[in-house]
């Protein structure tokens, strides 16, 4: 049975008050029964912290970042060892903010994978299609082109570390979702572009998520596909009721 994982990227929102007092709600709140995975990754200043207010509950803490040097003249970065040495050891790599944003390439992605599992880290990887790629029927290509150059470098034995997370650029944040059956379909063809490369143990294994647009009201519906996994959430991830709506719609 795959791991089911719902994580939360609070992307940059919530000062320090404001991330204990959203992880004193969730740490409340979550049933105790709870089986899939839950994770938050606040800014990079409240981690230690967090880290320090989860201990002992059954909630990880990510970071949204890393940069792919072990130190240096780097003005504003943080490097994998500073991540572990507060106790985070998972960190959200790919995003397609850093990518469009920041222009973070295939290649700098690739770069802070490997730097990241080094450190023995767990990598979120995230990687997905924009509008016009879809639109021209380019979005099999992109994802396939995506994961070759970002994340297929890493040895076999690594992809224990790895989880994968699909997020079509036009619904994140737009409150367009790709439709359940949209999902499922790019879902099952990453599982087979890894089940080609890597083969069938590792493809099975490998938990994929969605992301885009995942609220309380459609969190069942997608994560009931066989290849869907469970998510990653932004934006209904800042609200405790409704991130533990969509933690108990992945089961
Ligand atoms: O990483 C999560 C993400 O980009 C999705 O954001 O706000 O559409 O759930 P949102």
């Amino acid at each position: 049975m795959r791991k089911k994982i719902v994580a939360g990227n609070w992307k940059m929102h919530k000062n320090a008050a404001q991330t204990a007092e959203l992880l004193n709600e969730l740490v409340a709140k979550l049933p105790a029964d709870t089986t899939a995975q839950v994770i938050v990754a606040p800014t990079f200043v409240n981690l230690a912290a967090a880290v320090s207010q989860l201990e002992g509950k059954a909630i990880t803490v990510a970071a949204q970042n890393v940069h792919q040097a072990e130190g240096g003249a780097f003005t504003g970065e943080i490097t994998a060892d500073m991540l572990t040495s507060v106790g985070v050891n998972t960190v959200i790599l790919g995003h397609s903010e850093r990518r469009a944003i920041f222009h973070e390439s295939d290649a700098l992605i690739a770069e802070k994978v490997n730097t990241a599992l080094k450190h023995d880290m767990t990598v979120i990887f995230c990687f997905g299609e924009e509008l016009k790629d879809r639109q021209d029927k380019q979005h099999f290509n992109i994802v396939e082109n995506q994961l070759r150059d970002g994340l297929f470098q890493i040895e076999k034995g690594s992809w224990s570390k790895v989880v994968l997370a699909y997020e079509p650029v036009w619904a994140i944040g737009t409150g367009e979702t790709a439709s359940p059956e949209q999902a499922q379909e790019m879902h099952e063809f990453i599982r087979e572009t890894v089940r080609k490369v890597f083969g069938a143990e590792v493809a099975d294994e490998v938990s994929i998520l969605y992301g885009g647009s995942v609220k309380p009201e459609n969190a069942v519906e997608i994560f009931s596909k066989p290849d869907v996994d469970g998510g990653l959430i932004g934006g209904a991830a800042l609200k405790a009721d409704d991130f533990l709506a969509i933690v108990k719609a992945a089961v």
